[in-house]
């Protein structure tokens, strides 16, 4: 799939790879990559071939510096709610894809970028990478599931701080509260993934679905209700390994 504006889409040995491209906006997200994203994640849930998806900031500064604030009309205005509707509809265009997602993350992560990345299934940062939501320094509030995604991923307490105060954070301290699995030296971020994406590759890849599912869909369960989940998938998992 080529010719996209915003995004590069490449595919390698089983291992999808998204680059957020356009470099000198910091790779914020305008309408055209939403609808980018939107057209290329349904194609990896499809694609046989691929097993493992990576999504990464193009040039040196940012993985994504958040929605395109070029595009933000004046409040309140229709644009204002274009814009509230397509980054609500983010989070489920990441769950719907039933394979490990890895966002690899350098520099700024801002607003609609560490949101992005909260919907992946790992974060990877590098030592540069900076994580914030600033949207109330702006008189608003994420909208890309930030305000649900953060505080099921970092302590309750730091998660309401860094979305009370838009503070960016470093990686080092993004890695202290989970915010991110890993911090690495910036050369070795795509390889790290690229070595991760490799192992959950090497793995049952109707465990590794099954598994994405009952984390996922498990998250806000009730309890009872996850672990009955957690039986039916292990049991559906189980009866495919039974011959024919
Ligand atoms: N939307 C659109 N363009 C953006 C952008 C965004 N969210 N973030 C950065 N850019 C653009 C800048 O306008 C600038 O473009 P220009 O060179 O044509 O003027 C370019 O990216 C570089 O950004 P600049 O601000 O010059 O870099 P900096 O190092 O001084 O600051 C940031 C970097 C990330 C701190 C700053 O760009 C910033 O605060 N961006 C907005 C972040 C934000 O609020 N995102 C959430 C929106 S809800």
């Amino acid at each position: 799939m080529n010719g996209f504006e915003t995004i590069i889409y490449e595919k390698n040995d089983g291992i999808a790879c998204i680059t957020l491209n356009r470099p000198r906006a910091l790779n914020a997200v305008n309408i055209k990559m939403r609808d980018e994203l939107y057209e290329i994640l349904p194609a990896i849930k499809d694609d046989p071939e691929v097993m493992v998806a990576i999504i990464k900031g193009a040039g040196e500064r940012a993985f994504s510096a958040g929605a395109d604030i070029s595009e933000f009309g004046t409040t309140p205005s229709p644009a204002v709610a274009r814009q509230v509707r397509w980054e609500r509809d983010l989070w489920g265009m990441f769950l719907s894809v039933p394979k490990p997602v890895i966002a690899a993350i350098h520099g700024f992560a801002l607003g609609a970028g560490i949101e992005m990345a909260m919907c992946c299934d790992i974060r990877l940062a590098s030592e540069d990478a900076q994580l914030g939501l600033p949207e109330v320094n702006l008189g608003m509030i994420p909208t890309a599931g930030g305000s649900q995604t953060m505080p099921r991923l970092v302590l309750l307490g730091r998660a309401s701080e860094i979305i009370l105060t838009g503070d960016r954070i470093g990686a080092e301290e993004a890695l202290r509260i989970g915010l991110v699995n890993r911090v690495v030296p910036r050369p070795q971020l795509l390889p790290t993934a690229e070595e991760l994406a490799r192992r959950i590759m090497s793995l049952d890849q109707n465990a590794v679905r099954y598994a994405k599912e009952a984390i996922t869909s498990g998250l806000d369960m009730p309890l009872e209700q996850g672990l009955e989940l957690e039986r039916r998938l292990a049991a559906r998992l189980w009866r495919g390994h039974l011959p024919a």
